[in-house]
């Protein structure tokens, strides 16, 4: 394939790129911008297979197979509870690739280049390596926390900000001194030391943040694996990766942005790696069980006479919903309601789940109307005149300790206010905490109730009830 016709697929792989990403701004336009996106992947792989870099296709198709077959079979298996992992494992990848794409470019005789030139070509391979090794670690950590196998408090080292500031001159330091490097052999020792202490600030940064900041962490990683394969791209000279990455690198830093405002935490400090509970902060209670009054408990046919008498109805999703796979059961319900009269909406706190989104994506799998499903800020003041609200699996988007007890790690999150309703169902299976750890005031307010299970089971109970 001649350059011409590869840079012709190149741009118009980048326009589907960007209307993928325009298209998936919309919960209507969601599944257009997917195609958009896959059909210019799909451009993209074929331009480069067949560009005239390439010369041998036995190891290129061999390890694409390989890559299809493991991309299909966990594709099939993951579960939607397990979504964010996964993608943080894929984040891990593209940091990976970086890395090794990096030392694989530098000891490459033939991309040899002199003066400015190499350089520059210098100063591309070594912060592509270092964001990349930045992005691997960083991203395995999230993906244990994730999955519950790391704690999910924050490791308060002494001098954490000392420690992250050394490793970043260290670097610094080394990379004028592999740049200054005239030979491959002396420059390989300063991009070792390099990778493994990037590496280490990988693992550092992310094990000191806090439990209910893992969101900014992972669209964080997001962002980060965007600029490790731009780095990639100009490593390699390849235009489309420097598009491609800009784009995943920008629209995962706008993410990242939007979520420091939901979770009310300065995008600076973020960016600084000093977020989480800081030191003077109370350190998260893992278990909950330290009770702080009595719980009253209710039966799935007490709450269905609740929303037998109710005109407004709010239900408030979170993790514990996706857990349980409850979401079809409780679209049922909802047109149930809606057909006796009830005004139903839900109500979507940013971080509620475990991924950006991830709620809104089940409740559009159930098949329910995207304009009775509100965002915090549009339905926080409703509250008052709400008569029940529904809280299925969610824990800590419903903590009023983050607005009324400074000592709290949640401390200054803005939460859904659902006490102001009448009524407050809560599901879960037990008294334990959520994903940050912390007991949760609103369990033993006077107008709460809990209604213990699985919450699948809990609705369809109630749907049977109605
Ligand atoms: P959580 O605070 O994690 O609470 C989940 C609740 O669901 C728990 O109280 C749990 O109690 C209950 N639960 C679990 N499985 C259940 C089941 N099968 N049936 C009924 N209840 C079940 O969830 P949330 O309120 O959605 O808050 C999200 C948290 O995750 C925040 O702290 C947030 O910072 C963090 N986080 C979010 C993201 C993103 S991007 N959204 C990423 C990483 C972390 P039981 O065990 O007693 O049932």
């Amino acid at each position: 394939m001649t350059e011409g016709i590869i840079t012709a697929a190149y741009i118009i792989a980048s326009v589907l790129f960007i209307l993928g990403l325009a298209g998936l701004s919309r919960q209507e336009s969601a599944r257009r911008g997917n195609i958009y996106a896959m059909i210019g992947m799909l451009i993209a792989i074929v331009a480069t297979i067949l560009a005239s870099q390439v010369t041998s296709y036995a190891v290129i198709f061999s390890t694409m197979i390989v890559g299809i077959f493991i991309g299909l079979y966990v594709a099939r298996k993951i579960e939607m509870t397990g979504m964010p992992q996964l993608v943080a494992m894929l984040h891990s990848f593209v940091g990976l690739a970086a890395v090794l794409i990096g030392f694989a470019t530098y000891i490459d005789p033939a991309s040899h280049y002199e003066g400015v030139a190499k350089t520059i070509h210098d100063v591309e391979i070594y912060l592509g390596v270092f964001i990349g090794a930045v992005t691997f670690t960083g991203s395995l950590i999230a993906f244990g926390k994730l999955q519950g196998v790391i704690d999910g408090k924050p490791l308060l080292l002494p001098a954490k900000h000392w420690l992250n500031l050394s490793m970043i001159l260290l670097s610094v330091l080394l990379l004028f001194i592999f740049v200054d490097a005239q030979s491959i052999s002396s420059g390989i020792t300063p991009l070792i030391i390099m990778t493994i202490i990037a590496f280490v600030f990988g693992v550092h940064m992310v094990m000191s943040v806090g439990g209910a900041d893992m969101p900014v962490v992972v669209s964080m990683l997001n962002s980060y694996s965007g600029w490790a394969a731009a780095a990639t791209g100009f490593m390699l000279s390849n235009d489309l990766l420097i598009i491609t990455g800009a784009l995943v690198g920008s629209s995962g830093a706008i993410l990242s942005y939007i979520m420091c405002r939901a979770m009310n935490r300065s995008f600076i400090s973020v960016i600084a790696g000093g977020f989480g509970a800081s030191e003077g902060m109370a350190v998260a209670k893992t278990t909950g069980d330290e009770e702080q009054g009595e719980v009253i408990s209710i039966t799935t046919a007490d709450t269905a006479m609740l929303f037998a008498e109710a005109k407004n109805v709010v239900i408030v999703p979170g993790y514990g919903m996706a857990v349980a796979r409850a979401q079809h059961i409780v679209s049922e319900i909802v047109k149930k309601l809606q057909g006796q009269g009830v005004n139903v909406r839900f109500a979507i706190h940013p971080v509620a789940g475990r991924l950006p989104g991830h709620m809104n994506v089940l409740l559009a799998e159930a098949k329910v109307a995207y304009d009775i499903v509100l965002e915090m800020d549009e339905i926080n003041e409703d509250f008052p005149k709400t008569d029940v609200v529904l809280v299925i699996g969610a824990n800590d988007i419903v903590n009023p300790g983050a607005l009324d007890d400074p000592t709290s790690p949640i401390a200054g999150m803005p939460v859904l206010e659902v006490w102001d309703a009448t009524h407050v169902i809560v599901m879960k299976r037990s008294m334990a905490a959520g994903y940050s750890g912390i007991d949760n005031p609103l369990f033993y307010k006077e107008n709460t109730k809990l209604l213990f299970g699985d919450a699948k089971e809990s609705v369809e109970g109630i749907l049977s009830e109605l």
